[in-house]
């Protein structure tokens, strides 16, 4: 048997691969590669010795799933496969919807005709809104998101719950992530944005690798220690083992669970900045800018619950994540590209 991986060869998903394989399970990868490079796959193997199957596939595509459940014994799902850049969503909101919504609705109707019905969803932090409090805990009530990206995430859990009650069959496993970044401490897999990056950390690695001249902070007037905004960062190797944990869970019929995945702790943009050039020995230019329209002032989790449930905690420290960052862009200025 082996675990179906879609968007597997993106940022979180090949990382998630080599877990996988590490912890013994054979992954099949499906991807469209919309926003991955197929060579993540390849470097997968170099650091596994393990062969990963691929198959390039959309999740909207049906006949394309079902070939695959076909070929492959599929136990599980795990369900990367989405698009994520929020602002993007805001300008094409029906793409957005259509990809991540009726790719979803699509896949997981292959996945019941095939008799698979365990599935891990890649969530988000997003789904709090501006939270209701912090640290955020699984009970804080979802929120108001800000941008159709958001709503898709939340859409999702409300529909996959709604499944797995009319039909008990089902394992489900909607796992909020809060701010991943870091990359493989091998140098050779990280994170690969199209062009200006949107989020923090490969704006960072951007500006030290001379690609980018400063960074720009949204914001210093925050009701945050020191004004900028708080959030709950992820060594993206610390992700991809919830992942595995996660796995295990549904092998005991979990039903349906809901995680947090972060550290529990939060950190500005200024601390950040600190430790990233404290780590690595280089100086990031920043000004201040305005405030980033629908960003909130502090985001981070209660990680309690992952922990008691899943038996998982992350490891890697914020120095850890800000070395490995910069070790993958230092190593590949162009990304998959180089
Ligand atoms: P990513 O873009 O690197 O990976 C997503 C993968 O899905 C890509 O390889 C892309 O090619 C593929 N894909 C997109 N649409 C597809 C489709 N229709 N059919 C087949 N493949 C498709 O992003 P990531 O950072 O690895 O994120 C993985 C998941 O985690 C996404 O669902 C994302 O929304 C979620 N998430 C990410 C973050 C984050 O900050 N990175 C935070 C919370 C949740
Ligand atoms: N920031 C800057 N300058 C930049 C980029 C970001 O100051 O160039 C600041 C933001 O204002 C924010 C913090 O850095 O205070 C983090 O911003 P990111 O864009 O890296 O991350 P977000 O918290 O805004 O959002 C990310 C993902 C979402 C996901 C959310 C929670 O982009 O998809 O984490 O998981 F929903």
């Amino acid at each position: 048997m082996a675990i179906l991986v879609t968007g597997g060869a993106g940022f979180i998903g090949s990382h998630t691969c080599v877990e996988l394989q590490q912890a013994g399970y054979d992954v099949v990868v499906y991807d469209n590669l919309s926003n991955a490079s197929e060579k993540s796959l390849e470097r997968v193997e170099a650091i596994t010795g393990k062969p990963v199957k691929f198959y390039k596939g959309d999740i909207l595509n049906r006949d394309r799933l079902n070939e695959v459940f076909e070929k492959e014994q599929l136990d599980s799902c795990i369900h990367f496969a989405g698009l994520k850049a929020v602002g993007e969503s805001v300008a094409k909101p029906w793409e957005y919807y259509e990809n991540n919504i009726a790719g979803t609705l699509t896949l997981v109707d292959v996945m019941r005709q095939h008799g698979c019905k365990n599935i891990i969803f890649s969530s988000s932090a997003t789904v709090y809104g501006d939270p209701a409090e912090i640290p955020i805990t699984e009970n804080c009530p979802k929120g108001q998101c800000t941008n159709p990206y958001g709503w898709t995430k939340s859409m999702l859990e409300q529909i996959l719950s709604d499944m797995q009650k009319a039909d008990p069959e089902w394992n489900v496993v909607l796992l909020r992530y809060f701010n991943p970044i870091g990359a493989h401490p091998s140098g050779t897999m990280g994170e690969n944005p199209n062009g200006i990056p949107n989020n923090l950390m490969p704006y960072i690695t951007q500006v030290a690798v001379g690609k980018l001249p400063e960074l720009g902070v949204f914001g210093n007037d925050y009701d945050t220690p020191d004004g900028t905004g708080v959030r709950d960062y992820i060594h993206v190797v610390d992700l991809a083992k919830g992942h595995v944990k996660a796995l295990k869970k549904i092998e005991e019929n979990a039903g349906l669970k809901i995680y947090n995945l972060g550290t529990g702790v939060g950190y500005s943009v200024l601390d950040i900045v600190k430790n990233f050039e404290e780590a690595n020995d280089i100086k990031i230019p920043y000004t201040i800018k305005p405030r980033r329209a629908g960003d909130i002032a502090t985001c981070y989790s209660d990680a309690t619950k992952a922990k008691e449930e899943l038996g998982w905690t992350a490891e890697y420290g914020i120095k850890e994540m800000c070395a490995d960052s910069w070790r993958w862009q230092k190593n590949n200025p162009n990304g998959y590209a180089d």
